[in-house]
């Protein structure tokens, strides 16, 4: 369904108020699904955000055969039986890149997947050479055909090996470490990822018997102990990058707004960088922060570079631009992580913002400029966002085209959005 928002702009005032809450993380809920493939029984999993991308990653296991069941609204129940099929659907897996954190487990767990070439955002390049690398290090062959790759372990195991990736993924230390605590013997993942989702998977992992080593630094040893028996249910964590996009918000456009249910500690560069740059006053607490403009805002220009966690975090990179067409004076933007993240700043010009683009890495952004009302296309889940939060700070109406960019990764945004005194609507 092509389904749009039509938003009314507050003209660039801060009048914003009352709470807003941040569901459970979607890429946490990502890799939280494939996890279960490590357990011999029912794994319970909770504070799931109801959004597209989780609905498609657990329609794919489904497709596998595996029982996946909503117990409750954000509570789903799986169970992975031995008979699931190790061919995942092209269909599905072309439509979010979270598919090949499902394979890695199938494979670890069964011996074998045929993983179709995976798809998600419009953000650059998405290539898996870090996973097949990792995975053919640990004794898998991989068989790569024009629309498919098929991957085995000839001795139905992956085995333990010393990875050193050459670039701290995500994804790759994830999945990595999956399949790690199925395999025969120790695996060292060097240059890990330390991003909180990853932290919270593997803390789960141990708590329920694995052996893991080392989380949240960039060395993770994980002992293979195989199928692991679930004790008590997954939570998920709360979102970090919708509490970042929403505390840009209300340093942009609100009066005095909580944003609750969150954990503080996982955008400390983000805070402290409004902290240092803006007049809006921060409160933070353990699980919420409170925004206030007791007078209208004043924006300093910040030079920002993209970085792994803990640094500034590339999915927070569009909303911060939006940020800074209202910072007085030039900011320099350098995307770090991804390739194609700066094609969504054209609708932002057509808004009215002043970006000069010098690479595909690079951007200037001379502010202050007012931003205008504008029909725009939602080209990815983050700059889907922005675009709303341009949008509100606009003067008029502004209509963002492709929601569905939104729905993959935020639930109930214009309900969310609406009780902070934002006029929205889907039509
Ligand atoms: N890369 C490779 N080869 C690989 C894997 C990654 O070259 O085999 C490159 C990527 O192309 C990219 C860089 O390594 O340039 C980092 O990518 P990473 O693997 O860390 O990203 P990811 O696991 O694909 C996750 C999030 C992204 C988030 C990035 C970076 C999920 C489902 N996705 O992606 O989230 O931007 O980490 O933090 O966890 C989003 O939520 O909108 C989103 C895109």
């Amino acid at each position: 369904m092509k389904e749009s928002l039509e938003i009314e702009g507050l003209k660039g005032e801060q009048t914003l108020m009352g709470e807003i809450p941040v569901y459970g993380s979607k890429n946490a809920a990502l890799i939280a699904f494939p996890m279960t493939l490590l357990f011999k029984g029912p794994v319970q999993i909770i504070n799931v955000p109801e959004i597209e991308d989780v609905h498609r990653i657990i329609e794919l296991m489904k497709s596998l055969g595996i029982s996946v069941e909503q117990t409750k609204k954000h509570e789903y129940r799986v169970e992975v039986s031995e008979t699931t099929s190790h061919t995942l659907d092209s269909s599905v897996v072309g439509k979010i890149r979270a598919s090949v954190f499902l394979a890695i487990p199938l494979l670890a767990r069964f011996g074998e997947v045929v993983l179709p070439h995976p798809g998600g955002d419009n953000i650059g390049p998405r290539p898996i050479d870090l996973f097949i690398e990792g995975l053919e290090k640990m004794g898998a062959t991989c068989d790569t055909q024009k629309d498919h790759y098929h991957i085995q372990t000839p001795s139905g195991k992956l085995k333990g090996a010393e990875i050193f990736l050459k670039i701290q993924s995500v994804g790759a230390t994830q999945s990595l470490m999956l399949a790690a605590v199925l395999a025969e013997g120790t695996t060292v993942i060097k240059n890990a990822a330390m991003e909180p989702e990853i932290v919270s998977i593997a803390e789960y992992l141990v708590a329920n018997g694995a052996d893991i080593k080392g989380i949240g630094t960039t060395t993770l040893t994980i002992k293979g102990t195989g199928l692991l028996e679930s004790k008590q249910p997954y939570r998920v964590i709360p979102d970090r990058l919708e509490a970042g996009t929403f505390l840009i918000l209300g340093v942009l456009s609100g009066k005095d707004i909580t944003i609750t249910d969150c954990d503080p500690s996982h955008i400390e560069v983000l805070t402290d960088v409004l902290k240092r740059n803006t007049t809006s006053e921060i409160t933070i607490k353990k699980d919420t922060i409170r925004v206030e403009n007791k007078e209208p805002l004043k924006v300093q220009p910040i030079n920002i570079r993209t970085h792994e966690y803990p640094g500034f975090a590339s999915d927070l990179q569009p909303p911060l631009v939006v940020l800074l067409t209202q910072a007085g004076g030039k900011s320099l933007v350098f995307e770090t992580i991804f390739e194609e993240r700066f094609s969504y700043t054209g609708n932002l010009v057509q808004m009215g913002a002043k970006i000069v683009t010098y690479d595909p890495h690079r951007v200037r952004v001379h502010g202050k400029t007012p931003l205008k009302g504008s029909v725009v296309s939602s080209p990815d889940i983050r700059a889907g966002l922005a675009y709303v939060l341009a949008a509100i700070v606009a003067e008029g109406t502004s209509v963002i085209h492709n929601v569905y960019c939104i729905d993959r990764g935020y639930e109930q945004i214009e309900e969310r959005l609406r009780a902070l005194g934002v006029t929205i609507q889907r039509t």
